[in-house]
């Protein structure tokens, strides 16, 4: 009884403590479990910085650094003369028309090497979940996250702009990796998913 008594207490005083003062305020300091992460000795972005000649935290790359396979080539981007000739093209950035709807079609010319580029960029970026087929049959499948099947007719149906969309911003459970793959690899990639699509859902007499 004594330790039943202990433990009922012990285990009012936890709830209480812990679910009691939730979204009450303090004007004293927060405890701090790990103190060295709460404050890290780090410069923040576009801050000061005095050890610097130029009183910069942010560095420029050292000079003669080339940007490689890169779609921002610095070199290019801060000349003069240089024009972002794709600057508010939304059907090209965004995969979407002006009224906001996804693009049927891809909007750049399809070529062989476009969808080359698209293999080597999906077996980097997708297939890892995805599968080399698309067929969803990745690393993530053993702990019962199926990464989509591509080989249904929801996706077949689906505009070449939506699968741009997933590629840009994620989905679901899907991250965004619009950070890492430029608008024109993510063309190539939608490309490629629709030769997937069609490898696996074709027959002989249909040819190609
Ligand atoms: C880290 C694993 C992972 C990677 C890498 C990944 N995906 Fe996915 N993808 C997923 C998961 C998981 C889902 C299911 C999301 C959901 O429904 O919650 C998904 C869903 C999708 C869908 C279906 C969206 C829908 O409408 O159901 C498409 C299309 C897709 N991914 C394309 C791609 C392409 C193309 C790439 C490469 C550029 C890629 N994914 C990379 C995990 C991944």
């Amino acid at each position: 009884m004594r330790i039943f008594l202990a433990i009922y207490l012990f285990v009012v005083v936890a709830t209480l403590s812990i679910l009691g003062f939730r979204g009450s305020t303090s004007t004293k300091p927060p405890l701090e479990v790990f103190p060295d992460m709460d404050r890290q000795a780090r410069y923040k972005p576009q801050a000061e910085n005095e050890f610097f000649a130029d009183g910069r935290n942010d560095r420029l790359s050292p000079a003669g650094t080339v940007a490689r396979g890169n779609y921002f080539n610095q070199q290019e981007v801060f000349s003069e003369d240089f024009e972002d000739t794709r600057l508010g093209d939304t059907t090209f950035l965004e995969g979407k028309n002006e009224d906001g709807s996804f693009v049927e079609k891809l909007p750049i010319e399809v070529t062989y090497e476009l969808i080359e580029q698209g293999k080597e960029k999906y077996d980097i970026f997708c297939a890892v979940c995805h599968g080399a087929a698309g067929d969803g049959n990745g690393v993530t499948k053993p702990y019962g996250v199926l990464a989509t099947n591509y080989h249904d007719d929801r996706l077949r149906n689906e505009a070449d702009g939506y699968i741009f969309d997933v590629i840009t911003n994620g989905k679901g459970l899907m991250l965004p990796l619009n950070d890492r793959i430029t608008p024109e690899e993510r063309w190539a990639i939608v490309l490629y998913v629709r030769a997937l699509q069609k490898s696996q859902n074709t027959v002989a007499e249909e040819g190609i």
